[in-house]
């Protein structure tokens, strides 16, 4: 089993811009993070919408959904995303989200089901774990999130989707306590006219 992360990433190093808030998912400026994605076919599947364009970049999102068996998420993220995902949310699969405060579990259409954990990371990527089967589990973000399973070492491969844009404010992701230095091995850059695709292994 592989743990993964995958995130759309500006040229300067922001995951989100300034003033997120469920209104405005993003923050301030986020705009260039996520238009790449928005009318790719495989992305537009999942929402329950048909068209779009088949690109490299809609092979890479489906790859991504293919290969995903369980997802670990901030409540932030899942704030900010619940109203967007709606009723039959893209993942398809358990998703376990970090919080602080217990909830009962939502269930969704089309596979996706939200568990509330209360008792940390770690009981987190045990859950998902559990339930992925042979494929990944993959650790969504939002910052706070991601950066608490890299400073424990608990990632194996990082994708970043990088969009040639400056954000010049927001949310960054590598930062923060927990930082030290790490080692990775590159395994695939692609680069399409939308981003430049970053895969890399963690040496562990
Ligand atoms: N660019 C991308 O690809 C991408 C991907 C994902 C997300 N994002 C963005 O990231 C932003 C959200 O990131 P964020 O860093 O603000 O927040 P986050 O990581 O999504 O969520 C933080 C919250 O998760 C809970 N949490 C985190 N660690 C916990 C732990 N160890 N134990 C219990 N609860 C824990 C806490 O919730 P409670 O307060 O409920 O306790 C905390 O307030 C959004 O703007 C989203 O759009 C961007």
């Amino acid at each position: 089993m592989t743990v993964t992360a995958d995130l759309a990433i500006s040229l300067d190093g922001y995951i989100a811009g300034t003033d997120v808030t469920i209104d405005n998912p993003g923050g301030h400026g986020a705009e260039p993070l996520f238009e790449w994605i928005h009318n790719l076919t495989s992305w537009r599947e999942r929402q329950g919408m048909t068209g779009g364009e088949e690109n490299r970049d809609s092979q890479l999102m489906r790859e991504w959904f293919d290969a995903t068996g369980a997802v670990v998420m901030g409540r932030m993220m899942y704030d900010t995303g619940e109203e967007f995902w709606g009723d039959n949310p893209p993942f398809r699969t358990p998703v376990f989200v970090l919080t602080h405060r217990p909830r009962p579990t939502l269930v969704k259409e089309g596979g996706t089901t939200f568990s509330f954990v209360t008792d940390g990371i770690h009981s987190a990527l045990d859950r998902a774990t559990a339930v992925a089967g042979d494929r990944n589990v993959d650790i969504a973000g939002g910052a706070s999130t991601l950066r608490q399973y890299l400073a424990e070492g608990l990632i194996d491969e990082l994708q970043l989707h990088v969009v040639p844009a400056l954000l010049g404010a927001g949310l960054r992701l590598f930062d923060g306590p927990g930082r030290h230095p790490r080692r990775v091995e590159p395994l695939r850059v692609e680069e399409t006219p939308l981003a430049t695709h970053l895969k890399y292994r963690f040496v562990k």
